[in-house]
């Protein structure tokens, strides 16, 4: 018997990322002591306040099948927290409640992506931007976010970039893995590219609450913008839920029902108990998550003061997310030698930045979602490193 994939999923294989988590969580039942810096989740338990809140829930017997498009409670949460922080203006029919914001990214990608459309992603991203396009059939072209640049879209670069057969622009503010935040300006700059286009923007916002200084601005808060933008968010990150599964979009209405549709197919709808204790999440803010964001902020301070000490390592401060994108070009290594060289002699695990796109060879990821113990013992192996390589 031969089994052959269906075309649209020829080429696509397992994220690199994931693999390397494999790896490392292979290391570490062999009983390897690992210092992990790979995984994009926080290094912290889901607040109390929440699991109160599920269990509750699930006590009440609230069991059944959930509303595709989510509770309706959830979504008038969302629409507040919208309003409330990111001075967005969305009618709960707006919202949709998603199996983690990776399902929103799914649905915004094959909702309206064609074979031959084009969708213009950021250079370094995000690795699922770069693979859902070609699930679709769509031609994957990126812009650079250059460290000489900080990490800014480059406005002429963009315009080059975009044709008749574009159809959709990705944005990450804050970004995975470079955590830089898209600046006012250079929003406002985009928002006149694409004033008389009918280009789709997806803006992924899943690090907005994890940022150090100015908050990120909201691409569909920008005059005209709204009635093109996919706003898409979640609680895998801020909240310390990444195994609960759930986030969000918002989106003009007519996008948002055809979404849904899409969104019923793929799992007739989220989880209910989970959205009960979204809602509390949201509205019963016990201090929680400012307490695990001012520990992010400690630890980015520490790692990025440390690494810019070597003369091979350097470091931009990030603004947002909880990722140094750690130059490392003067070591000669590529990404990927530089990641395996760590693992074996340090046992310090890290993503290759090139998974991220061709902008990011001569980087590592660094998550600092990691103890600042593991952090300590990172800064001494750069150390190590830095003192030999003269
Ligand atoms: C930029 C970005 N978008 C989306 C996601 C997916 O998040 P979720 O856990 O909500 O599916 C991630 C997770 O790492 C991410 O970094």
């Amino acid at each position: 018997m031969k089994i052959e994939r269906a075309d649209r999923m020829k080429g696509v294989e397992m994220s690199r990322i994931r693999a390397t988590l494999t790896k490392c969580n292979e290391m570490k039942r062999a009983g390897i002591d690992l210092a992990m810096f790979t995984v994009g989740q926080p290094d912290f338990d889901t607040p109390q306040y929440i699991k109160d809140a599920c269990e509750a829930s699930i006590e009440a017997g609230h069991t059944a099948y959930a509303e595709t498009p989510g509770s309706l409670e959830l979504r008038t949460a969302i629409a507040k927290k919208l309003k409330r922080d990111n001075n967005l203006d969305y009618d709960p029919s707006e919202i949709s409640v998603t199996t983690g914001a990776a399902q929103a990214a799914f649905l915004g990608m094959m909702t309206w992506l064609n074979p031959g459309d084009e969708i213009i992603i950021p250079n370094p991203s995000y690795n699922i931007y770069s693979t859902i396009p070609l699930i679709a059939g769509a031609t994957v072209k990126t812009y650079e976010l250059l460290e000489e640049n900080n990490f800014q879209i480059d406005l002429e670069q963009m315009k080059s970039l975009i044709t008749d057969k574009t159809k959709m622009i990705v944005l990450l503010t804050p970004n995975n893995p470079i955590g830089s935040i898209l600046e006012k300006d250079n929003l406002e700059g985009l928002a006149e590219i694409l004033k008389d286009t009918d280009i789709i923007v997806l803006c992924d916002e899943v690090y907005e609450r994890l940022t150090y200084g100015e908050p990120a601005v909201s691409f569909g808060s920008l005059p005209g913008m709204k009635e093109r933008t996919i706003t898409m968010n979640g609680f895998s990150k801020a909240f310390s839920m990444t195994g609960w599964r759930l986030g969000y979009f918002a989106a003009p209405k007519e996008m948002v029902d055809v979404m849904n549709v899409l969104s019923f197919y793929m799992t007739a709808c989220g989880v209910t108990f989970t959205q009960d204790a979204a809602v509390v999440a949201l509205e019963e803010e016990d201090g929680s998550l400012e307490k695990m964001r001012s520990e992010f902020e400690k630890r980015r301070n520490y790692i990025v003061a440390e690494i810019n000490k070597t003369k091979h390592f350097s470091a931009l401060m990030p603004k947002g997310a909880f990722y140094v994108f750690m130059n490392i070009k003067k070591t000669g290594m590529t990404s990927g030698e530089f990641t395996d060289y760590m693992l074996d002699n340090y046992r310090c695990s890290f993503i290759p930045g090139d998974v991220f796109g061709s902008a990011g060879e001569g980087f590592v990821r660094l998550s600092y979602a990691s103890s600042m113990e593991n952090l300590e013992r990172l800064v001494v192996a750069l150390n190590d490193l830095d003192a030999k390589l003269g």
